[in-house]
């Protein structure tokens, strides 16, 4: 089974993009269990207004579900340990599609994320971000946020297949300024959790192969759990996913909690 193997703190996504040696490089690392985190360069303060947007369109409107598929509208959902979900947990996500436009210009401001994902699984920078399906896939941008009182994702493998090596998060909170206990971990060959969001911070970047067993400890599981209050862990997942209607790739695998 492929387990973690280090942490490389590796500079500005843009730095890489440009140099095709050191992009080998990672791409091997992450093959084999490294985790390299980036900075986005992306401002704070930015970032610090898009968190309180979503909450506003999370207090204000109600959550709703859509498949994925051409055309589909930008959702958000509340999934409260769900069992139609491939992989359990316990969050809110806002979902965002390179086909509808929003007010922040998301695909935009965060192409050099998914640039990088691309180019570190061997595909041409800009797969998947047209607005059209590219090969039945999509990529997708989901703000997640995960309550405290006990907001979790169980332990999963993701699918690595031609579409993607590993999924980006980007950090839009501090663990000990957010929240305070779990978030998200990668098992060691030892069996134990390395918890990542220790080591990474406000608008960081972490890369690591997909196929990693991973997920989200409770988030404080001592707190009151109160949706509305939106306190807890926030994260922007950089995705490409199937469509609805494709089974050219495998699902995530829930390993249980
Ligand atoms: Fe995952």
């Amino acid at each position: 089974m492929l387990c973690y193997d280090k942490v490389v703190r590796a500079g500005a996504i843009d730095d890489v993009l440009r140099d095709e040696v050191e992009l080998n490089k990672i791409r091997e690392d992450i093959v084999k269990g490294c985790i390299y985190i980036f900075n986005s360069g992306i401002d704070k303060l930015l970032l610090e207004r898009i968190r309180k947007y979503l909450i506003s369109l999370g207090k204000n409107s109600l959550p709703v579900y859509y498949s994925i598929h051409e055309g589909c509208p930008n959702f958000h959902r509340v999934n409260h340990w769900d069992p139609r979900s491939h992989v359990r947990g316990c969050f809110h996500q806002f979902s965002f599609f390179p086909w509808n436009d929003d007010i922040f210009k998301f695909f935009e401001l965060f192409k050099n994320v998914f640039y990088l994902k691309n180019r570190l699984s061997g595909l041409p920078e800009t797969s998947f971000l047209s607005s059209v399906p590219e090969d039945g896939c999509v990529a997708r941008l989901s703000f997640q946020y995960y309550p405290v009182g006990g907001g979790a994702l169980n332990k999963h493998k993701d699918p690595v297949d031609y579409h993607q090596l590993t999924v980006p998060t980007m950090l839009l909170c501090q663990k000990g300024v957010d929240f305070h206990k779990g978030g998200a971990y990668v098992m060691n060959h030892l069996d134990e959790k390395i918890y990542i969001d220790e080591l990474s911070d406000w608008g960081e970047v972490t890369y690591f192969n997909a196929q990693m067993v991973h997920g989200v400890d409770k988030i404080d599981p001592d707190a009151e759990h109160c949706w509305e209050e939106f306190k807890g862990r926030w994260i922007a997942l950089f995705a490409v996913n199937k469509l609805a209607s494709s089974n050219r790739i495998s699902n995530s695998i829930d390993l249980g909690s």
